[in-house]
């Protein structure tokens, strides 16, 4: 695992687009794995920055969303396909057909990792991490052999996410979430994180035992993954 404490989000953001920007210099046709949140907003931001220089193209990637919410159509604004939309590829050359959604397999979510194996796995994941320590939406006690499949929402996480809706009431219970073994297939993993808020966790997840009672704490088992995060996220390294 290697670890870069940076400055501050913007710092964070440009690693992560370099690392990405190489990648696709390299690899034009690259599978690419992608988050939502607030973390991955200044990245992507980077990323259109890049395309529009004509440094990197998208035509031949395809990409991978880490999960969506069940009951949300891909036009309300607060479904991930619709934050994806806005955020990144109405901005990019990409094709539309070349990204993919869980919910989009709806029943039969194992097609949704089958579709991965076929192009021939994610070359790099973007993953963040959530207040409790799930990636994507695997939640505390999630099995670390879990698939692709619909999940309950964690109370913690339910809460956190009100602040991108009406109230608390309106966020669904249930989503779609890429499984922990599906994840940790990626042959690189880029986890990204801001915020003091995040400290605890980061720190469990990155040093603490590997358990399922911190979905993240997995990560310390793969290969190739690079930790990307500023100095209030570190804060609790040196304790
Ligand atoms: C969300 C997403 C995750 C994301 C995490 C952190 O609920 N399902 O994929 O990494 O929670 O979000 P944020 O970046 O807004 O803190």
């Amino acid at each position: 695992m290697e670890i870069y404490i940076e400055k501050n989000y913007n710092d964070v953001s440009k690693r992560a687009s370099d690392i990405i920007t190489t990648l696709l210099k390299k690899r034009p046709t690259a599978i690419l794995g992608l988050s939502t949140g607030s973390t991955p907003l200044k990245l992507y931001n980077n990323l259109v920055g890049k395309f529009k220089k004509k440094e990197i193209s998208f035509k031949k990637i395809k990409t991978f969303n880490l999960d969506e919410y069940l009951s949300l159509s891909p036009t309300d604004e607060n479904s991930y396909r619709y934050f994806m939309w806005k955020n990144l590829f109405s901005k990019i050359d990409i094709d539309v057909k070349n990204t993919f959604f869980p919910t989009d397999f709806k029943p039969n979510y194992k097609n949704y990792d089958k579709k991965i194996k076929l192009f021939g796995g994610i070359d790099l994941q973007i993953l963040g991490i959530g207040r409790n320590g799930h990636i994507a939406f695997n939640e505390p006690n999630a099995k670390f052999s879990s698939r692709t499949r619909e999940i309950f929402l964690a109370k913690t996480t339910i809460e956190y996410n009100a602040r991108f809706f009406k109230d608390t009431e309106s966020v669904p219970k249930k989503a779609v979430t890429m499984g922990i073994k599906t994840i940790m297939e990626a042959r690189q993993i880029i986890l990204i994180i801001n915020g003091e808020n995040k400290s605890k966790i980061v720190y469990d997840a990155l040093f603490g035992s590997v358990s399922t009672k911190v979905p993240a704490s997995i990560l310390q088992r793969h290969k190739n993954v690079i930790v990307i995060l500023d100095k209030m996220a570190a804060q609790d390294f040196k304790k």
